[in-house]
C-alpha cells in the first residue's frame, strides 16, 4: 500500500489534561509523520458541519457542543497506510471497548470525550484535510 493520509483531531478532553504530546508520541512511535498541524477552536457551525453525517443520530447536539467545549488539535497524518493504522492506534471508538495499548484506552473519558477522531476511509479523509487545511499548510 502506498504512502497515505489521513485526518485526526485531539478533542477537547485531550487538550485540557495537556495529552498533545503523549498522543503525538503514539503516531510517531508508530511511523506516522504529522505533516501538518494546528490548534483551533472549532465554532458551533464548523462542529455542526464537520459531523453533519450523524445529524439525525441522538448523540449529535451533545458531540456538537462538546467538540467546541475547548481547543482541539486538528492533524494530517501520513505514512504506510496510514488511514487504518491509525484506526487501530485510536481503538475502539467507547473506550469500554478498546484494545490495551489503544490510545482510547489509554486516555478517554467516554464514547463522546473519547480523545481523538480519525478518518474512516481515505475518500473521507481527503474530504476532512481540505474542510481544514490549505494545501501550502502540508509539508510532507
Ligand atoms: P468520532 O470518531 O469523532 O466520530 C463520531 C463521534 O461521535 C465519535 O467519535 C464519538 O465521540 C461520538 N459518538 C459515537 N457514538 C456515540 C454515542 N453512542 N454516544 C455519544 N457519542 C457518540
Amino acid at each position: 500500500m502506498a504512502n497515505e493520509r489521513t485526518f485526526s483531531i485531539i478533542k477537547p478532553d485531550a487538550t485540557r489534561r495537556n495529552l498533545t504530546g503523549k498522543i503525538n508520541a503514539v503516531f510517531e512511535g508508530a511511523g506516522l509523520r504529522i505533516v501538518a498541524q494546528k490548534r483551533i477552536w472549532m465554532s458551533r457551525e464548523m462542529a455542526k458541519t464537520f459531523y453533519a453525517v450523524h445529524a439525525e443520530r441522538p448523540f449529535y447536539n451533545d458531540l456538537v457542543d462538546f467538540m467546541c467545549s475547548g481547543p482541539v488539535v486538528v492533524q494530517v497524518l501520513e505514512g504506510e497506510n496510514a488511514v487504518a493504522k491509525n484506526r487501530e492506534l485510536m481503538g475502539a471508538t467507547n473506550p469500554a471497548n478498546a484494545a490495551e495499548g489503544t490510545i482510547r484506552k489509554l486516555f478517554a473519558e467516554s464514547i463522546e470525550a473519547n480523545s481523538v477522531h480519525g478518518s474512516d476511509s481515505p475518500e473521507n479523509a481527503a474530504i476532512e484535510i481540505a474542510y481544514f487545511f490549505a494545501g501550502c499548510e502540508i509539508v510532507g
